[in-house]
């Protein structure tokens, strides 16, 4: 099993994700979240409301900050005036380029189905190209595996060396070649028996359409939403009249989004059903360069702070050809995961463009006015806008990849999920030592005067070291023990999970010691 496999099969068995609507064969691309799931992916939420928004603290000065600012929060609803889609440019340009294969009846995204073609390597160097077939792979090109590429042509490949004289053969990619109809046509698509079976790629909107009301005509046609940014963008102007803020100011949102993607894959990576975590920072032009600096740092932070490996994790500015025709910067903070690195969180400078959008569209003066400007041309304007935009359930996932580990304790194997303890689902785990002698009493005491304060679990089936390593595996911070001790001399064992150490805390103070110790 490879590490991705491994952690979609705890996943699975300790109740972190299921495949949805399981019983019916599942649904490509929507997850359920189990009990432990539900817990891990709430905690990344409210730490990240917290961090971002509800602690947010604009009176300190902020680390690295330009200066203080405000942030605050909304929850816009999924289904909006199809117009908002419209001027945010989605209805005309939220695609990806479709193809599909005529023989197997699959679907592909073009650009994550690299295309090669085989060079043939004589031993004094010279090149010849064997140009009568082209191979498709699933994956983009720098990123796919060449040697699984060539392991269903094995044969093919291995009689085309034998015919050259035993010659050495590569994969070299060809850019574009789906594009081309001569080229298409040699394409020899994943799994198909003959080539030319792929269709040319086909712009294809990414958006779930769907109708409000009793009459399912063209006038009732809405969207659910493909992103949580554009109900931020049409509330700027009702959040600026209500909530006293000055420019320049954050509005956080986090909610559910919805994208028929072509390939939903990789688990929850790419899913139809997700949900979003995002922020639009409101700033003058001028200081948008160093705001997007700010939050670019900041949101890397974030995740190091977590308790991600920094070898895991990189920040990688987009090259000019990668932007959005509106955008002035982007960055993506990439993780490593078992599948490759991928992005988990954008942070874009999108200029003015979504309010001037919404403007235009509306008619509706969305300037910002500045009522502590004295010169009259810089008290209206349009903010520029700054947005660090996460993924809850790719944070989720990251979160699980990173902390998943295998140990060995006491000479036993173990697996261990070193989640932060901000983010692990349950806090702690109480267990009698023993199902006798008043300990189950005892612990039951123990167990409820800290539910109160935190989610903790109690347990007293099986040998101790078993129900220690189901809490590893759930990636429970502490576990505690109520022992002969704790009824003579008022103190327990905690244990901490990733170096298994042992200390005794007196019940008095078992509370406030977790507390400490878990950060909460
Ligand atoms: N408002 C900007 C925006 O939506 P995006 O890069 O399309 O930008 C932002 O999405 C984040 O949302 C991504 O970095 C990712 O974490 C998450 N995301 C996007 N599509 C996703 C999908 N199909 N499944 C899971 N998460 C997704």
């Amino acid at each position: 099993m490879d590490s991705m496999e491994k952690i979609v099969s705890l996943c699975k068995r300790r109740g972190f994700i299921f495949p949805s609507s399981e019983i019916y064969g599942g649904l490509n691309g929507c997850w359920d979240y189990g009990p432990l799931g539900v817990e891990l992916k709430r905690n990344v939420k409210q730490v990240w409301w917290d961090d971002m928004v509800a602690h947010h603290d604009e009176t300190a000065s902020m680390p690295g900050a330009p200066a203080t600012f405000g942030m605050v929060g909304l929850d816009s609803s999924l289904l909006m005036n199809p117009k908002v889609w419209e001027a945010s440019g989605h209805v005309g340009g939220f695609s990806d380029p479709m193809v599909d294969d005529r023989e197997t009846r699959a679907r592909y995204r073009a650009d994550q189905l690299a295309i090669y073609r085989v060079e043939l390597v004589a031993p004094d160097g010279a090149i010849e190209s064997y140009d009568e077939m082209l191979f498709a792979a699933p994956g983009e090109v720098g990123k796919t595996d060449v040697a699984e590429l060539f392991e269903p042509h094995r044969k093919r490949i291995a009689s085309l060396q034998k015919s050259r004289g035993g010659r050495e053969a590569r994969p070299v990619a060809v850019p574009n070649a789906l594009q081309d109809e001569a080229l298409r046509a040699k394409v020899l698509a994943p799994g198909a028996s003959t080539p030319g079976t792929l269709t040319a790629p086909r712009a294809f909107n990414l958006m779930f359409k769907t109708h409000v009301g009793a009459l399912e005509d063209n006038s009732s046609v809405t969207y659910l939403r493909p992103e949580t940014a554009q109900g931020i963008f049409v509330n700027f102007k009702n959040v600026c009249d209500t909530a006293r803020v000055r420019v320049p100011f954050g509005i956080g949102q986090i909610g559910k989004a919805f994208r028929n993607e072509i390939n939903p894959r990789n688990f929850t990576f790419r899913s139809r059903e997700f949900e979003q975590m995002e922020i639009e920072f409101f700033c003058r032009a001028s200081d948008s360069a160093e705001w997007y600096r700010y939050w670019r740092e900041r949101r890397y932070q974030w995740y190091l702070a977590l308790g991600i490996k920094a070898e895991n994790l990189h920040l990688r500015e987009h090259d000019a050809d990668e932007l959005a025709h509106y955008a002035a910067g982007c960055a993506d903070v990439e993780y490593d995961f078992p599948f490759g690195r991928s992005e988990l969180e954008g942070i874009a400078n999108r200029t003015d463009f979504d309010l001037r959008q919404h403007s235009q569209m509306s008619g509706k003066d969305l300037r910002y006015f500045d009522d502590q400007e004295t010169n009259e041309e810089a008290r209206r304007f349009l903010p520029h806008v700054i947005e660090p935009s996460a993924g809850a359930d790719r944070g989720t996932l990251a979160f699980l990849c990173d902390a998943y580990a295998e140990d060995e304790v006491g000479g036993e194997a173990r697996t261990v999920l070193k989640l932060h303890p901000r983010l692990a689902p349950i806090k702690a785990a109480v267990f009698p030592l023993v199902k006798k002698d008043g300990m189950p009493e005892k612990a039951l005491e123990i167990y409820r005067a800290l539910k109160k304060r935190f989610n903790v679990y109690y347990d007293e089936k099986g040998a101790i070291g078993r129900r220690y390593r189901r809490q590893d595996e759930a990636g429970t911070p502490f576990c505690i023990t109520v022992d002969g001790d704790t009824l003579t001399a008022g103190s327990v064992t905690v244990r901490e999970r990733d170096s298994c150490a042992q200390t005794r805390v007196g019940v008095k103070e078992l509370g406030d010691v977790l507390s400490e110790r878990l950060g909460a």
